[in-house]
């Protein structure tokens, strides 16, 4: 694309007023860059795709539950894994393993996280699509630092100030009531009040969520309800969730990362990686491209791409005869009205798709491979599903219509706000020309109103919102695009494209965060808080 048709397309989206507001970037250079990331490559040789079975994270007990909560904890620590065969990777993690255990709650009761911090660095907890309260998600300065650590022991570590190197702002200052900051041990509080939905809780600590998550600290977090147990989709171990993520290892087993500061001291990656880190390595539940057994029988997947910056277009291959293999029961924010067929899907970094695919529909012993049509050479594979021989039962279905959804009204929004993600002619990425600053509120909707916000690109940013799942109205204008569908809460922005979403904002007011879940891009502060008041 050109640049007139680049100006061309957003103008028509747009209007002149917002284009006025915010000057157009360089646009050539900027699209000619629009591939969101580059590959760093492994210094150690790749197995073989395929040998290794596929692992399910386990589910975490609660520690108690009472009438109306369940209580767990968690202690983040260093663990050795043996995520490539034969190598020792130490990673970051939740509970000791890669992905952390999978919290499987219920709708309607409370769930209370104790998370214990046996890292050598802060973090931060987020829970990924949760309607949190706002001392509970995971504010970017709010950490939680290491047990027994003090002031001074952080300082020598470059952590001892949440702002400590943030790009592009260093000696910037945090107001102390900005900062919620404990040591040692925090208990993140979910009301529950949100219908059932495949959510994840990562790390979110400013300006490091990208080497933290890519050492480790991801897992899931599935809220079950009544209105989905009463159909009867796919369950048990036929209900499979699959965190896709890809990572490159160093020589030494380690996760190799393009940081600046190797010691993760100073923030950043270095200027190659500017536009997100890619892997040669395509991990699913932390296996390099594993293998499944299943049976000729209808399977639930919860994809989940919790890469840094990797796109997927998922493809199985071979595809049944008639196609449309992967049916699309759910997204982000929960179930769609009706189930929708696709022959691939198109998934941006923290966005979840629920599919159904039905393995009977292949002859016995067929090896189906989950193919990544946006990858090349080894990232081109995902995993393979090996359909098995024998006779079984299966009682599921996906039936027509899956729940009644609520459809925001946009003759009901106060506002509509617009949001440029893009980077700066110094090269800094940023939201409406601005570097993230804690405290700084980019918009202020007001509690129970209903606002259409307008975000639009240079390059690929897919673009999150915290607290309430939205929905989607338009791409460039037109109609919404073909995983658009239902609640979301992370949209993925091609390069220069324009989407609008709706947006209520319910029962939590406080100090929340937008931004882009290319997690370089995000730890380069293209982030902003929105306050709910
Ligand atoms: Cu998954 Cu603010 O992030
Ligand atoms: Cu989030
Ligand atoms: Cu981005």
């Amino acid at each position: 694309m050109n640049r007139r048709r680049f100006l061309g397309a957003g103008a028509a989206v747009l209007g002149a007023g917002a284009l006025g507001t915010f000057a157009v970037p360089a646009a050539a250079r900027l699209l000619a860059e629009g591939r969101p990331g580059r590959l760093l490559r492994s210094e150690v040789p790749l197995p073989d795709p395929f040998e290794v079975p596929l692992p399910v994270p386990a589910v975490l007990a609660p520690v108690r539950s009472d009438a109306t909560a369940d209580y767990y904890e968690i202690t983040q620590r260093v663990a050795a894994l043996e995520i490539l065969p034969g190598l020792r990777t130490e990673a970051w993690t939740y509970g000791g393993t890669y992905p952390g255990p999978t919290l499987s709650v219920r709708s309607g009761r409370r769930t209370v996280v104790s998370h214990r911090n046996e890292l050598p660095v802060p973090t931060v907890v987020h829970l990924h699509g949760g309607h949190t309260p706002a001392d509970s998600d995971g504010y970017p300065v709010d950490l939680l630092l290491p047990v027994g650590s003090s002031g001074d022991h952080l300082a020598a570590h470059g952590a001892g100030h949440p702002m400590a190197g943030m790009a592009g702002m260093a000696g910037m200052d945090v107001d102390e009531d900005t900062a919620r900051i404990v040591t040692g041990t925090r208990d993140y509080t979910y009301p529950g009040h949100q219908r059932a939905a495949t959510l994840w809780y990562h790390d979110h600590r400013m300006s490091f969520t990208g080497p933290a998550i890519w050492r480790g600290l991801t897992g899931f977090h599935l809220l079950h309800d009544d209105e989905e147990d009463a159909l009867p989709l796919p369950r048990g171990e036929r209900d499979l969730p699959l965190m896709l993520a890809d990572r490159a290892f160093a020589a030494d087993g380690s996760f190799a990362y393009p940081a600046t500061d190797p010691d993760l001291a100073v923030p950043g990656v270095t200027d190659d990686y500017m536009n997100g880190v890619l892997g040669d390595v395509v991990l699913v539940n932390g296996a390099p491209w594993p293998r499944a057994e299943v049976d000729r029988a209808r399977y639930r997947l919860r994809l989940l791409n919790a890469s840094n910056a990797r796109l997927y277009r998922l493809e199985l291959d071979p595809q049944p005869s008639g196609g449309d293999a992967l049916v699309q029961i759910g997204g982000d924010g929960g179930l769609l009205e009706e189930p929708i067929a696709h022959d691939a899907v198109e998934i941006a970094p923290a966005e979840r798709f629920d599919l159904v695919v039905d393995f009977s529909r292949y002859p016995p012993g067929t090896e189906v491979r989950l193919m990544n049509r946006f990858g090349g050479g080894r990232t081109e594979e995902v995993m393979l599903f090996e359909v098995g021989s024998r006779r079984v039962s299966d009682d599921s279905a996906v039936p027509e219509r899956l729940c009644t959804l609520e459809r925001l009204d946009p003759e009901a929004a106060v506002a509509t706000r617009v949001f440029g993600f893009r980077r700066s002619r110094d090269g800094d990425w940023t939201i409406n020309n601005q570097l993230y600053r804690p405290g700084r509120a980019i918009a202020r909707p007001e509690l129970g109103s209903t606002e259409i916000w307008r975000f639009f690109s240079d390059v690929h940013h897919p673009v999150h919102v915290h607290l309430n799942s939205f929905q989607v109205l338009s791409r460039n204008g037109g109609d919404p695009g073909p995983y658009d569908e239902g609640w979301k809460d992370t949209v993925d922005l091609r390069p220069a494209e324009a989407v609008e979403v709706l947006v209520r904002f319910t029962d939590h007011p406080g100090s929340y965060m937008l931004h882009c879940h290319n997690l370089e891009h995000e730890d380069m502060a293209m982030m902003a808080d929105f306050v709910v008041e």
